[in-house]
């Protein structure tokens, strides 16, 4: 009796957060067409990534899709054309774990794109251990920050010639938890869960910052948190990480498609310009987290990112 009354708790408790969680899921209601607009999405050959680079094809844009496996993205890339009758779907090689990858791939979208209009930086990863890139930073930090902020640096000049246009970086409400960032061991692999909690933080600061240079120019950016949605993200994770994040998800998460209503609200909805620098949540802006709240770091951070990418004067136009 007492176990089945336990089960029975146990089902309500569950049935309750799952109501819950469809109630507040927010949904972009914009119909903002996308004709004649470019769109590049890094990392959209699964998941949220994917579900927005769908979503922008059916508004009718040309949607590159910046993916570091070539026949997992032209498989992506197939199930959008059938998907959408839009064939201006590309794809374009990146791997976020090189800056020369990066660099390579802005040069070939400065030399043939005409326009941008949306960057999403959305590729990110955790549970990628103590592996270190070749250009010697932590991969998890270089994917998910370093590659984002040098690939926006590179195309900002493309973005401005283009505006009005958005960048929009894809963070996690996981950034609370970089209690104690510390931008002198930043490149340096900490623990999986620092090293991830550190790079959300960065992608908010990131776009504070950006946001304050791009002020006047007609290019507005964006952070935000999808929620908790089911996605491969935690399928380089291991032992009691990977029991706690499959149990989240199997039982707490949003569907893709919910999962990428943010990303598209921050990149289609009219009127949220004077939002420029703030954070998403469930298509809503909300409040800086506490660790996002911290006068000069995103200066600081911008500083340090400059060096770390060794960033050139003809680079960039921020
Ligand atoms: N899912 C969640 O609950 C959740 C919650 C908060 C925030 N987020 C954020 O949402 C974003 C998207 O994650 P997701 O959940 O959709 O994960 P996902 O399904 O694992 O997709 C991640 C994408 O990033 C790509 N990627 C990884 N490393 C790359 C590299 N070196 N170069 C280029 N692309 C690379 C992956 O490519 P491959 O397929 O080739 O690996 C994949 O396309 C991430 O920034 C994540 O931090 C997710």
């Amino acid at each position: 009796m007492v176990f089945l009354t336990a089960i029975l708790i146990l089902f309500s408790i569950f049935a309750v957060v799952k109501i819950y969680l469809k109630l507040t899921t927010g949904r972009c209601r914009s119909h903002t067409c996308l004709v004649g607009k470019t769109a590049i999405i890094t990392g959209s050959n699964t998941g949220i990534g994917y579900e927005t680079a769908l979503d922008f094809a059916k508004r009718g844009a040309r949607v590159i899709l910046a993916c570091r496996n070539k026949s997992k993205a032209e498989e992506a890339r197939s199930k959008i054309i059938s998907e959408t009758g839009n064939d201006n779907i590309v794809v374009k090689i990146v791997d976020l774990a090189s800056f020369d990858s990066v660099r390579a791939f802005a040069k070939e979208i400065n030399e043939t794109e005409n326009r941008l209009d949306i960057l999403v930086n959305n590729a990110g990863v955790i549970g990628i251990g103590d592996d270190t890139s070749r250009d010697g930073l932590s991969l998890v930090i270089q994917i998910n920050h370093f590659s984002g902020f040098l690939l926006t640096n590179l195309l900002v000049n493309l973005l401005k010639k283009s505006a009005p246009s958005r960048v929009i970086n894809v963070s996690s409400l996981a950034a609370e938890g970089a209690k104690n960032l510390d931008l002198d061991q930043i490149a340096k692999h900490t623990s999986v869960m620092t090293d991830y909690y550190n790079s959300k933080l960065c992608n908010i600061l990131f776009t504070q910052e950006l946001a304050k240079k791009l002020e006047g120019s007609g290019v507005t950016a964006y952070s935000l948190h999808p929620g908790v949605v089911k996605t491969e993200i935690v399928n380089n994770t291991s032992g009691l990480l990977k029991i706690g994040f499959s149990f989240l998800m199997k039982f707490f998460s949003k569907t893709v498609e919910e999962g990428a209503q943010t990303t598209i609200h921050c990149s289609v909805a009219k009127g949220i310009e004077e939002c420029n620098g703030e954070h998403f949540s469930d298509c809503k802006r909300v409040k800086a987290y506490k660790t996002a709240r911290n006068p000069g770091l995103a200066k600081k951070l911008w500083e340090k990112s400059e060096q770390i990418v060794h960033l050139q004067p003809n680079e960039t136009q921020l």
